[in-house]
């Protein structure tokens, strides 16, 4: 699947967010290595800190329907290109190789494309 194609699938998903607090609305498609697409999108509450980002929501599908390989993810919002946060950025480092592509894009025409290594160099993990 190409990347516009994934931004497509992501930006639909901006209709599901639910972001009462911060009205920033992000949508994410996760790519599995069989060519799945698992979508997700953020899901804030109103104790803040029990908010969960797009590409986490993506992950936490994926990984549940027992997904283990991923190739690509891309992240798009209301407001322009979203970056992943750092707990995204870890939580992804725990079931993505260095060579896993994450995407952000202002538009469809401005997709940006990073390695998770480029994310978090030297990222933890046990
Ligand atoms: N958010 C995401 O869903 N993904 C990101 O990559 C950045 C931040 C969400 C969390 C919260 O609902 C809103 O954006 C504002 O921080």
């Amino acid at each position: 699947m190409d990347n516009k194609e994934l931004y497509d699938i992501a930006i639909k998903m901006l209709e599901f967010s639910y972001a009462p607090f911060s009205k920033f609305r992000v949508g994410a498609a996760l790519l599995t290595k069989e060519g799945k697409v698992y979508t997700g999108c953020n899901v804030e509450n109103s104790s803040y800190g029990g908010t969960i980002c797009a590409e986490r929501t993506a992950f936490v599908k994926a990984i549940s329907c027992g997904e283990r390989d991923f190739e690509k993810i891309i992240i798009v919002s209301s407001g322009g290109e979203a970056w992943p946060c750092g707990i995204c950025r870890q939580f992804m480092k725990e079931f993505c190789e260095d060579d896993f592509v994450i995407m952000t894009a202002k538009d469809r025409d401005s997709i940006r494309s990073y390695t998770m290594d480029e994310m978090l160099p030297e990222g933890f993990k046990l």
